[in-house]
């Protein structure tokens, strides 16, 4: 069952900027695109690129290493298609940003 986990401060991912997580025994890519937090893995299924050393664009997020794009809203890939990446429900309580993990 998931259960919410602290993951970081609302202060500590600006808005439109990515950072790398430890919640539980997982890293995830917390993802501030200003209007919503996003959580989802942070290892690229290409070849385990971290994602959140890559670069958002609004609610797109590409790898640094090759380029690979993924949609934070849903995980899907936008290139390329059928890649995808796990996406975790985040909510904010206060200054809290908590993430669901299993
Ligand atoms: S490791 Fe992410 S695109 Fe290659």
């Amino acid at each position: 069952m998931r259960e919410f986990v602290r993951a970081a401060s609302v202060h500590d991912v600006a808005p439109g900027e990515v950072r790398a997580v430890r919640v539980r025994n997982q890293v995830l890519a917390l993802v501030n695109t200003g209007a919503n937090w996003y959580a989802v893995d942070n290892s690229c299924p290409h070849i385990g690129g971290p994602l959140a050393s890559g670069y958002l664009d609004g609610t797109v997020l590409m790898c640094p290493l090759h380029g690979w794009r993924f949609d934070v809203t849903t995980g899907a890939g936008v290139m390329p298609e059928g890649a995808s990446i796990g996406c975790f429900p985040v909510k904010v309580e206060g200054d809290d940003v908590l993430v669901a993990v299993g």
